[in-house]
């Protein structure tokens, strides 16, 4: 290691993410690149063909006998548990026993020399259904009396009957919100190496290692020490890697332990669009009551999803949603319900935001149809009613970092907001007048988003840190990289303080052996939790060597700091390798554990009260687009984002998060379209049929900002904020331009009132209803 005096790479510098020049060289290793054992099998899924019934008979014989086939695994080849449930209550079978509840869902598997072969066998099964009645839709379900998944949710504060009912003026509305397939560009893998006794290594693409880990070992029946699990990066998660893994690595691991030799499995993009969970849609009533100056007085809602045939993570998901329908906005009065319905469809999980942006969505509508019913510009109803600090959310936390009326003032002025939106009514109004077919609309959106787990004991991280004898630095902590940055931005964290290059930092795979029961790195907490343990390591082993350092260099323990490079004694700065060397010859421990549990948060579900969140992040984003009336298709012309990442880690890499994230949460609302034909089959699985935001799809013009003066007022990670998710709401500021367009045609007098996604089919139609 060379002695550096300059130090490249600590916190809050733009840092090159540690992936990047290699993923473009395509020498960055995902689980499908490993280095294959000898003799590796490859294993397929079969998928149910019918959404509802009792599994009559099963011929698998043709599959048996195909070329190259090993064999079949169902039900009873798992040794241990059939159940892959990420909550415990057993509803989520590997393969279906005696009935499917979803059209696509696992029955089989067929493991055969090849990837190939084994596809093809799996084609050859004939399997006869006696079907039932199913429900695919929220509302149908629950008109059909499906029942929930899981416990619902009621979030109340006041009396919201009440108020409503004194109210001056009340709306009553319903929304559709569509889900969105991941569309992760590396699907599911798994493959999973055997060893002796009940020892087997998964490799598999997640974001949620002990969950796999636990997973594997429950459905072998084995002890959790036994299974290894390791990732080194996906390629990308966006929550679908958080629990919707574990089928694959458990088929992986089951196949693996019965013929004693590796196996990998890795569906085909279709039957991973099929068999895996995605974003639950929703259908939300709202009732809301206001005055005359566009002051909210009380909101009542019903949020009914669709969570699919099992719980999965549709609890926490359902709850996130009812955590953020009041987005930036106070309600005085509030009552809120989720409706976790049970459907005859794959079980929806975790998606950037995990339920948040279906809260925020609705809250914006309510917002529209104040400022409509009254003829105002939204934006001065927003600001009307802005959370004060002081003030409590429906789940009674307090908020009291209010930096919105801020981030307000200062995208208003760097996007011309009102001149602009002067001149989007203003051409609107040629329009009306001359016959034009472009019709434009122009809206800025808040966000809120709460940031920690719901669940209190996820909010816990551990890390663990080695320094060798020559000074180099292998850095391990809980969390996973799908992209995101994180094990830069951490590495970042410790080379600051050991005042080290990042260059001396390996960042190295996660696995179950270096750091146990870790948390999913999911609700956008990954730097915050694992970044403070990775610090904490660092800290421990940084205390060892000062002692050290003042003993052996006689200086007092004050007086010993690390400098670049260098840990400074008194008059004297010691190279670091020199100190490292010396350190492991006066036999010093050059390692540390590290962990970290998030203070000041807790939550009481039964009673709906707590401080569920350590913190808010903000920002606002204003988008201006224009719709073709003759065919429903719009361009976005120009968004302007400015997001709160607190004190940023890494610039470069927050705003890569937030570009991202606004894209994929325009790609929500407007063109991702999860289409089920009646029967139960999901018919937008692939590229074909499902259209995920372009690059030409993106903003004409895209000015992203960080709110570069925000720090976080809590003892977050060098005062930064997690940054993940909460963009990811920005989206709705396309959604509710599209809605102005369309609205220009009726001069305004109603909201246009889209569902979402406003497919340009949709927009079409509300066009052509809205002309008569
Ligand atoms: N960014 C990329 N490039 N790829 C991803 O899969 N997942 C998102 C977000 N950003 C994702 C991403 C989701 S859903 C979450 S919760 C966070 O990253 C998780 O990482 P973090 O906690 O480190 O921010
Ligand atoms: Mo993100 S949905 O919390 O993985």
């Amino acid at each position: 290691m060379k002695d550096e005096t300059i130090i490249k790479g600590v916190a809050h510098t733009e840092t090159i993410h540690d992936s990047a020049i290699k993923q473009v060289q395509g020498r960055a290793e995902y689980t499908d690149d490993l280095a294959e054992p000898y003799g590796l099998l490859h294993a397929y899924l079969g998928l149910s063909t019918c959404a509802n019934g009792r599994i009559v008979s099963m011929d698998l014989d043709a599959v048996r006998s195909a070329p190259g086939v090993v064999g079949v695994l169902t039900a009873e080849d798992i040794p241990g548990h059939n159940d892959v449930s990420p909550t415990g209550k057993h509803d989520d079978p590997v393969f279906a026993e005696g009935e499917v509840k979803f059209w696509g869902q696992p029955i089989f598997a067929v493991v055969a020399e090849t990837r190939d072969l084994a596809r093809r066998a799996a084609t050859k099964a004939k399997i006869e259904y006696e079907a039932r009645p199913h429900a695919l839709a929220p509302i149908e379900a629950r008109d059909a009396g499906f029942g929930y998944v899981t416990d619902p949710l009621t979030l109340r504060r006041g009396d919201a009957a009440k108020g409503l009912a004194a109210s001056p003026r009340r709306i009553k509305g319903r929304m559709s919100v569509g889900g969105q397939d991941h569309f992760y560009l590396e699907g599911q893998i798994a493959m999973a190496v055997p060893g002796e006794d009940e020892d087997v290594i998964i490799n598999v693409s997640t974001q949620h290692p002990s969950e796999a880990q636990h997973m594997v070992a429950h459905v072998l029946g084995v002890a959790n020490h036994s299974v290894v699990v390791n990732v080194r990066r996906m390629g990308g998660g966006f929550g679908g890697k958080e629990s919707q893994m574990s089928l694959f690595a458990a088929v992986a691991a089951v196949a693996a332990k019965k013929w004693n030799r590796a196996v990998k499995i890795r569906p085909d993009r279709d039957d991973d669009m099929s068999a895996t969970g995605k974003r639950h849609d929703f259908v939300i009533d709202y009732e809301i009551g206001f005055d005359d100056d566009g002051r909210i007085l009380a909101v009542r809602g019903d949020w009914y999803a669709r969570c699919g045939f099992s719980a999965d993570l549709s609890g926490a998901v359902t709850d996130r949603a009812l955590f953020h329908a009041d987005n930036a906005y106070y309600y005085p009065d509030v009552e809120l319900h989720s409706h976790p319905m049970r459907t005859n469809t794959v079980s929806n999980t975790a998606f950037r935001g995990f339920g948040g942006p279906q809260g925020i969505v609705a809250a914006e509508r309510m917002i529209e149809e104040v400022a409509y019913a009254l003829g105002r510009d939204p934006l001065e109803i927003r600001k009307l009613n802005l959370y004060q600090n002081g003030q409590l959310t429906p789940y009674h936390q307090e908020v009291n970092d209010q930096i919105m009326p801020q981030i307000f003032e200062e995208i208003e002025a760097s996007s011309d907001y009102h001149a602009r939106r002067q001149a989007v009514l203003d051409w609107n109004a040629r329009a009306a007048r001359e016959g034009g077919v472009i019709r434009k609309g122009i809206a800025i959106v808040p966000v809120k988003f709460g940031i920690s787990f719901t669940a209190t004991h996820f909010n816990q991280a551990g890390s663990l840190i080695h320094i060798y004898t020559d000074g180099s630095i292998s850095l391990n902590h809980g969390g996973t990289e799908m992209g995101q940055g994180l094990n830069t931005k951490i590495a970042q964290v410790v080379a600051e303080a050991f005042q080290c290059d990042i260059s001396r930092i390996k960042i190295t795979k996660t696995t179950t052996e270096k750091v146990p029961n870790t948390s999913a790195t999911a609700a956008s907490s990954g730097t915050d939790l694992n970044g403070m343990a990775a610090l904490d390591a660092a800290e421990q082993i940084k205390a060892r060597l000062i002692d050290f350092v003042a003993e052996r260099w006689q200086a007092p323990r004050d007086e010993v700091k690390f400098v670049p490079g260098h840990v400074r004694a008194g008059e004297t700065d010691i190279p670091f390798n020199e100190v490292i060397a010396s350190a492991y010859a006066a036999r010093i421990q050059l390692s540390a554990a590290g962990f970290y549990k998030t203070p000041k948060i807790h939550w009481d579900r039964p009673t709906g009260r707590g401080r569920p969140f350590y913190y808010y992040a903000y920002g606002a984003a204003v988008a201006e687009v224009s719709v073709d009336t003759l065919t429903g298709e719009y361009v976005i012309d120009r968004a302007d984002v400015l997001h709160d990442v607190g004190r940023s880690l890494n610039p470069a890499l927050d705003k890569g998060q937030v570009e991202g994230a606004f894209v994929q949460g325009t790609g929500w609302l407007t063109c991702e379209e999860l289409w089920w034909d009646k029967k139960g089959q999901l018919r937008t699985h692939a590229p074909s049929t499902y259209k995920i935001p372009l690059a030409s799809d993106k903003p004409r013009i895209f000015n992203v900002k960080l709110a570069d003066w925000s720090e976080n007022a809590e003892r977050s990670i060098k005062r930064s904020k997690a940054v993940g998710e909460p963009p990811f709401n920005l989206g709705i500021s396309v959604f509710e331009a599209i809605n102005m367009a369309v609205a220009s045609l009726t001069d305004y007098r109603e909201p246009a009132r889209l569902d979402a996604p406003a497919t340009p089919e949709c927009v079409l139609m509300a066009v052509r209803r809205l002309q008569g």
